[in-house]
């Protein structure tokens, strides 16, 4: 029979098999209700799969049966959200959030007390649009910078949370639902304990976890991690009646076919606003995934319309961010780690804790003066924090609790690694070790450095693979890594002669680089990408910065001092310049730089940096705007040409729109800034 010609009773019946599937997955995950039995679930699915082998012409993307695609080749496409994703402005307070009512109250010229809000947990996960067409959903897409994000479409159709077909008769010709991606605590911990037995990847959080599963090419992967959906936005309907408040929008998602938060409440005025906080606040710990906080939503949408944006947030939404945790635990040693340019780090052993959701077991002291700032002897109780995704700290000692028998933190007078001299020099407050690229860890760090994304990156060249060249001495300079064959790579442990081959070849392709990345991958110190990319352009060649006199450096915007006396000593060690030339010998080249002097569009403009940016660090943004020519000044008068807010930008944001100035959001600089970039034939 031709694969075309399919019974009619076969059809029905895959039809009625699809139906049932659909129904308890809407079951299980919509109302939370005790769906099918496992086993009937299963069999359902593998007559299903049975038949749509049979009759391939059966097949639709839409078939529960079609949640992994094939692998993406390359690189995620870029998706253009037509309606930005915007983030939240933040309230730490209580007094902060009844600002934020009586601001929204006094806008709406109604009264404080009876204004409604949609109050719900805000996940600590990953914002992500999806897009229905005619109830197909048929993209996915990362928030990006908000303007434009990556097709994620592959790995959030894995998302048994996700429907692939919207339910009910009533489906919008166009739906765009936002919401949040995440990991539960359970299904985390599954996933890391079987991480564990197989020696796969172990992750430190949820959130992490999350984030690497929707970053997979190979959508196989995303399928086994137990990835979650909770819808929490429309951003685009067409083809259905709008609803008049964001709860009946929920309501209307969950009849569609999406999930959404069970905690959701409807709560009055800056009372009821502040109560959903508290009672999530004393929730959390019992809920099976991480929240960091609320979101509160003016309920009305004729409300939102009316207070609008302002930069890049609502006026009609705040999240309110739950303090950082705090926990105690002692202080059980201190071992210092050796940094890439010898830099002696104290980090702090502890007694394991749990604090925010991960357990703790390190955290960084950064430096001796630290040590003695918080006064930390080993044996001592102290308070350890976490905020998020940030790095423990430990923020104080319990003096009143320390025992008898605690010791002082004392730094080495040898390299823990290779035993050379530790020198503290005047006026820093870093200890290093001596041994330069002699000590093993500065070797090890130095080619993680070499071969890290933002240099010259070397696919497949990890931190265990550098440890094991480096402890064989297969490997001392950067250099050595162009020599190493196929067949001595196959033999070390985890390696293979497929494996050793890709190295191989990514290791050829590194060769050809841009000077901007040679420069920041020979790891001057102070050097970063940014300054990088400055040297390169400024200078145009390599020999021209080596050769480069002490004023000259210094004259290079953005190049203080202390910078310029590094590159110029940098360049000055006979063991650099022999890595330098040996590096090039091994075949590493890159297009001369066409012009130093490059168009300086910006000239004459000065620019203000307020706020937080997240796509960028300050430093980073500073740095583009003086490579463009533009002076960045830390405060607003009425020269300033344009002020860049981010979120929190208080006074000189005041300040901008008191003058006149012009105010934009960090999408829009971005933005702005690429063009500008590009115009400029800037790299
Ligand atoms: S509403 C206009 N609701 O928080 C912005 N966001 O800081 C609409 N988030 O990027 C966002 N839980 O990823 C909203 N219940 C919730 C949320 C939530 C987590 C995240 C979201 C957003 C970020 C904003």
């Amino acid at each position: 029979m031709s694969s075309q010609e399919i019974p009619a009773d076969i059809a029905n019946e895959v039809n009625d098999l699809r139906h049932r599937i659909d129904e308890a997955n809407y079951r299980y995950y919509v109302e939370n209700e005790a769906h099918i039995p496992d086993a009937d679930y299963d069999q359902l699915m593998r007559r299903l799969e049975a038949l749509e082998a049979q009759y391939p012409a059966l097949v639709t993307p839409e078939s529960p049966t079609q949640r992994v695609g094939a692998p993406v080749a390359g690189d995620f496409a870029s998706v253009t959200h037509s309606v930005r994703m915007l983030s939240l402005d933040n309230a730490f307070s209580d007094e902060e959030l009844s600002a934020f009512v009586k601001r929204a109250a006094t806008r709406l010229g109604s009264d404080p007390e009876s204004l409604a809000f949609c109050c719900e947990p805000k996940l600590d996960g990953l914002a992500v649009s999806l897009l229905y067409r005619d109830g197909i959903l048929v993209q996915g897409a990362t928030r990006g910078d908000g303007s434009t994000g990556e097709d994620i479409t592959h790995n959030v159709r894995t998302i048994d949370s996700i429907p692939l077909k919207l339910f009910g008769n009533d489906v919008p010709s166009l739906l765009e639902v936002r919401g949040e991606v995440f990991i539960g605590q359970h299904g985390f911990e599954r996933m890391n304990e079987r991480a564990r037995q197989e020696n796969g990847k172990v992750f430190a959080n949820p959130r992490n976890a999350a984030a690497g599963s929707l970053r997979q090419l190979d959508a196989s992967i995303a399928r086994q991690r137990p990835l979650e959906f909770f819808a929490y936005q429309v951003a685009q309907l067409e083809g259905a009646e709008w609803a008049d408040t964001h709860s009946e929008m929920m309501a209307r998602l969950r009849a569609l076919g999406f999930r959404s938060n069970p905690e959701l409440a409807i709560v009055q005025g800056a009372s009821g606003v502040i109560g959903f906080c508290q009672r999530m606040g004393e929730r959390r710990a019992s809920l099976d995934y991480d929240i960091d906080g609320a979101v509160l939503k003016i309920d009305s949408l004729a409300q939102q319309a009316e207070l609008g944006f302002v930069s890049r947030a609502p006026r009609w939404a705040i999240a309110f961010k739950f303090p950082a945790e705090e926990k105690m635990t002692t202080l059980k040693g201190v071992e210092f780690q050796v940094g890439r340019i010898g830099t002696l780090t104290p980090v702090a052993r502890l007694e394991p804790v749990q604090v925010a959701g991960v357990t703790v077991t390190n955290a960084t002291l950064h430096n001796m003066d630290e040590v003695s700032r918080l006064d930390a002897r080993i044996g001592d109780q102290v308070i350890v924090r976490r905020a998020g995704d940030v790095i423990p700290q430990i923020v104080q000692v319990v003096i009143d609790q320390r025992p008898d028998d605690t010791h002082e933190i004392v730094m080495p007078s040898h390299c823990p690694v290779c035993g050379s001299q530790i020198e503290r020099l005047e006026g820093e407050v870093a200890a290093r070790c001596s041994g330069g690229l002699f000590c093993p860890a500065q070797r090890k760090e130095s080619l993680q450095h070499f071969a890290s994304r933002k240099a010259l990156d070397i696919d497949g060249l990890g931190e265990k693979l550098i440890d094991v060249l480096v402890e064989r001495e297969m490997v001392k300079t950067p250099a050595d890594l162009f020599g190493l064959g196929v067949a001595e790579l196959a033999e070390l442990p985890r390696m293979a002669e497929k494996s050793a081959g890709n190295l191989v070849a990514a290791l050829d392709k590194a060769r050809s680089t841009t000077l901007a990345r040679f420069i920041y991958a020979i790891g001057i110190r102070e050097v970063g990408e940014a300054t990088a990319a400055v040297l390169a352009n400024r200078f145009g060649s390599l020999e021209a910065l080596m050769s480069a006199a002490l004023e000259q450096l210094m004259s290079v915007p953005d190049v203080g001092p202390i910078v310029a006396r590094h590159i110029h000593t940098f360049f000055r060690q006979q063991v650099n310049v022999d890595t330098v030339k040996a590096l090039q010998q091994a075949g590493v080249h890159w297009a001369e730089v066409e012009s130093a002097d490059r168009p300086q569009p910006l000239e004459g403009q000065t620019w203000v940096l307020t706020g937080t940016l997240e796509q960028l660090t300050r430093d980073e943004a500073k740095e583009r705007l003086q490579q463009l020519g533009a002076k960045v000044a830390g405060s607003v008068s009425k020269k300033t040409f344009c002020v860049v807010a981010g979120p929190g930008a208080g006074s000189k944001l005041a300040k901008a729109e008191q003058l006149g100035v012009e105010v934009i959001d960090e999408a829009s600089f971005l933005e702005r800034l690429a063009g500008i970039e590009r115009d400029a034939a800037w790299r």
